[in-house]
């Protein structure tokens, strides 16, 4: 059995825990297998509208394991697919994600939370991506991701130092959107999941293939896509529902059609 990553469910939330205590959550092939399972399995069910990742307290997970990649050559690299063969299913993703972080997220670490739609953060949170002082890139999309999220100045001088930004400089920067006290991040985290999954889940997903259209197309397009999304709602059971609602002063009840 898989250990590395721990699978839960609570509501209509499922909560997917990596858990490598021994090597700081260090991200190896069971941590990498484990999330893309648990996020095809929630997928698959219709009854969770919205997934957390997280890690422990102390380390959200501390990059790609260093003691599995030192002795790799390029043809292993290369020839495996690394890092594409199994760190990208968050990409595909339709439902929305959140990443809880307490404790350290670096170079892969912090690489994942960015995959996630959204980043809450612990205050004893630290984002880095110390990739340069082990002479590697940050391969795992930060390169592409960090710029688009926190702009070419700040990203640049994070992959060039490898320095540690604290929770609320990673608040000020907006690569995180909330900052709560460690003690209450899960509780806080889990309250908004499951406020969000009470939402319709189609429109939920139109919204996020919409917005990820912002980073890859030109604004027209990306105008465009939204339109035909904004048209999609109105085929929905749940825009009726949701309009009447409204007018009916009464709290909406969305059937996920
Ligand atoms: N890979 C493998 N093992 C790791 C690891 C990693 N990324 N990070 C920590 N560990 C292991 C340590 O080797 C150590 O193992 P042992 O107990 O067997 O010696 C254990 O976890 C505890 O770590 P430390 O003793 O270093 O704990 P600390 O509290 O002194 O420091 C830390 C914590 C600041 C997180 C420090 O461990 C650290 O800097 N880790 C490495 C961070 C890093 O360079 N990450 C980038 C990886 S490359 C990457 O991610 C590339 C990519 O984009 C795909």
């Amino acid at each position: 059995m898989n250990t590395a990553v721990l699978k839960e469910i609570v509501g209509q939330v499922g909560i997917l825990t990596i858990n490598r205590p021994d090597a700081m959550n260090a991200l190896n092939d069971d941590v990498m297998n484990g999330l893309t399972l648990g996020l095809d399995e929630f997928e698959q069910n219709d009854a969770i509208h919205c997934v957390i990742i997280t890690g422990s307290e102390k380390v959200f997970a501390a990059g790609a394991d260093i003691a599995a990649m030192r002795n790799y050559e390029y043809i292993d690299v290369y020839r495996d697919n690394f890092i594409t063969r199994n760190w990208e299913r968050l990409k595909t993703f339709r439902k929305p994600t959140i990443a809880a972080v307490s404790g350290y997220a670096l170079g892969g670490g912090c690489e994942v939370a960015m995959m996630c739609d959204m980043v809450f953060a612990a205050d004893n949170a630290k984002f880095s991506q110390p990739e340069v002082r082990i002479a590697t890139l940050p391969g795992a999309g930060a390169t592409q991701r960090l710029p688009r999220s926190v702009g070419k100045a700040v990203a640049m001088d994070l992959c060039f130092t490898g320095r540690m930004l604290t929770a609320a400089e990673a608040l000020q920067f907006g690569l995180v959107s909330r900052v709560y006290p460690k003690a209450e991040l899960m509780h806080e985290t889990l309250e908004q999941a499951q406020a969000i999954a009470a939402y319709s889940l189609p429109v939920l997903m139109m919204m996020k293939e919409s917005l990820n259209r912002a980073f890859e197309t030109p604004l027209n397009e990306g105008l465009a896509f939204e339109r035909k999304m904004l048209y999609a709602t109105f085929a929905l059971e749940d825009r009726k529902e949701g309009m009447n609602a409204f007018i009916e002063k009464r709290p909406a009840n969305f059937n996920n059609r």
